[in-house]
């Protein structure tokens, strides 16, 4: 059994009866295991896992006390975590605002309490972080560099404890959870490369005598919005790239990950501490809308990167360019696979598969769309279903487990309404399509044929594991049903044909920020620029020149010449 506790849940029988198989089923053969197998690689980053305690099966009448107070979640504290927790760090920590609790997604039990900001929190913090940054940018990059190694280092050393933390709270499961961390650890790293190449180039001057340079500085203060789904990575991206580029900055994670931003800045704020600098060059500030209101409209937040909801997304850009402030946007995405007549499916099946079904389908880059060639199509939705009668469902820090639970019951509500429109716009669910009847806010996942590419619902992002597969004919129309959805964000094709590939990476291909080849939509590296235009919002982190957004250029002429000629020949004598 893999759901909480020995063996006595109540879910089990009805989980069984979903359709989902457990580990002891005896119906996994040795084909798809395969496919699982290579799947869960392209889950596992290459960190090694061990098992975690579960938590216990406990009478309702004690469910009211906290998941940190037992025993066996003792492991928290080594990040530092308590019953009740400051949720602001500005050099020092505090919180005057709201109390919240956060609740574990596998079960719905509190975890622990955090002091959200009040806005005096919020005022103070930036303040405290101004005053920071006319220190941190004096420090040369390469210097502000090795700080952030030390932060990569510091994260190395919590990398299990804080992927644990990260399943816990988010309900991702383990590898992924630790795969996280070791996302902003990567980022780390590149960035402390990056400190020594950033710089701008020296151009041809039209002028005798004169120097034409671009230069390149720091905006000031970065505000960070992150997402639930990756509470950990998206604020990594940002964070080593703004601290590289002589930024300071104050992030506001997922109220529901409030936890998490906790022991992430811990660790941050320990490297500040133990190196003589201002903890509030890393600052947060829990909070749930006041505080990220307050952000966009600030004018001392000199860049707002924020990923979340296209919904959410459009109103904090319009916030900011009403200040004419910078954003930087991570938004929704409606992510296709095209898979044609001459793909190779043993790529495919677990590529799909691991697109639609990690997360639980609540990456940004989750696959949506599933466009099969007709000759394919019928095989393809066959073994794919083959596949998911044998995701192992479970607790997701079970290091067995490849599918946990649904973030919140919000989620699993948009979940069922999805399903039910799909059905009323001709959809068939050929499988899942339930809520799981279990505590948690486990679905099933889903696959759901027979609609047309245009439905209304398939052009929603419901950030649930809902694939939709369609058949197509020719790769003409296929391209242009991958284009006609408002986002694009990632987008990938499994061929073999060269002429095609090139044509999908071209200015007729796909539209997205990020255009794959016989790989999932999901699972991007750090190295690469990430993000995605239109409704995805056009903003690019993380890797190759991403840092450009998190500063400011000066096109700096200089006249070394005891003359004045002017540019484009012009005589004012
Ligand atoms: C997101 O879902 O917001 O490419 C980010 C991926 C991850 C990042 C996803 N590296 O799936």
């Amino acid at each position: 059994m893999d759901w909480a506790g020995g063996g006595a849940c109540p879910g089990d029988s009805a989980a069984r009866g979903a359709g989902l198989h457990f580990p002891d089923s005896p119906a996994a053969g040795a084909s798809e295991l395969g496919m699982l197998r290579l799947a869960r690689t392209l889950c596992e980053k290459s960190v090694k896992t061990s098992r975690l305690s579960r938590p216990p099966c406990r009478p309702t009448a004690l469910m009211s006390t906290l998941l940190i107070q037992h025993p066996q979640y003792a492991w928290l504290q080594e990040l530092g975590l308590r019953e009740e927790n400051d949720g602001v760090y500005n050099g020092n920590w505090r919180g005057g605002g709201e109390v919240i609790t956060t609740y574990c997604p596998a079960n719905n039990e509190p975890i622990a309490r955090i002091r959200q900001a009040s806005m005096e929190d919020y005022e103070e913090t930036i303040k405290e972080a101004k005053e920071a940054w006319k220190m941190w940018a004096e420090i040369p990059a390469p210097k502000r560099g090795e700080i952030v190694r030390k932060i990569g280092d510091a994260l190395r050393r919590k990398i299990r404890v804080l992927g644990k933390l990260v399943s816990l709270e988010m309900g991702k499961i383990l590898v992924e959870g630790i795969g996280e961390v070791q996302e902003y650890v990567d980022i780390c790293d590149y960035a402390a490369g990056l400190s020594r190449m950033i710089g701008g180039p020296v151009l041809p001057s039209e002028r005798p005598g004169h120097a034409l340079i671009e230069q390149w500085n720091p905006l000031g203060l970065v505000g960070i919005i992150t997402a639930f789904n990756f509470p950990v990575a998206v604020f990594g991206w940002n964070n080593a790239i703004s601290l590289i580029t002589g930024n300071v900055c104050i992030w506001k994670g997922a109220p529901t990950t409030s936890l998490v931003s906790i022991a992430v800045t811990k660790i941050v704020a320990k490297v500040l501490e133990d190196n003589q600098l201002p903890g509030a060059i890393c600052s947060l500030t829990c909070g749930g809308a006041d505080i990220g209101t307050a952000m966009a409209k600030d004018t001392r937040v000199n860049l707002l990167s924020f990923t979340g909801s296209t919904q959410v997304g459009k109103q904090v850009a319009l916030m900011v360019q009403e200040r004419f402030g910078k954003s930087l946007l991570e938004l929704g995405g409606n992510n296709a696979i095209i898979a044609f007549e001459d793909a190779d499916l043993s790529l495919v099946l677990p590529s799909a598969l691991f697109a639609a079904v990690g997360t639980a389908g609540q990456r940004c880059t989750s696959v949506r769309r599933l466009f099969l060639h007709e000759s394919i199509h019928e095989e393809v939705v066959q073994r794919l279903k083959g596949a998911y009668s044998q995701i192992r469902v479970g607790n997701p820090w079970d290091p067995n487990i490849l599918y946990g639970p649904l973030h919140t019951k919000q989620a699993v509500n948009m979940f069922v309404r999805a399903v039910e429109e799909a059905k009323k716009e001709g959809g068939t669910v050929v499988y899942g399509g339930k809520v799981m009847d279990h505590p948690g806010n486990y679905v099933e996942p889903t696959i759901v044929t027979g609609l047309a590419h245009d439905a209304p619902i398939v052009h929603t992002e419901t950030f649930a594991p809902i694939l939709y597969i369609f058949k197509f004919k020719n790769e003409q129309e296929v391209f242009a049903w991958n284009n006609e959805v408002k986002q694009g964000l990632s987008s990938s094709i499994f061929t073999k044909d060269l002429g095609r590939i090139f044509r999908w990476l071209g200015p007729k291909g796909s539209d997205c920020g990020i255009v794959n080849v016989n790989i999932p939509t999901s699972g991007a590296e750090i190295g690469g620029a990430f993000g995605g235009e239109k409704h995805t919002g056009g903003g690019r982190e993380s890797g190759s020149d991403a840092w450009k957004q998190y500063m400011r250029r000066s096109t700096c002429t200089i006249n070394y010449s005891r003359d004045l000629p002017l540019a484009q020949g012009i005589k004012f004598e």
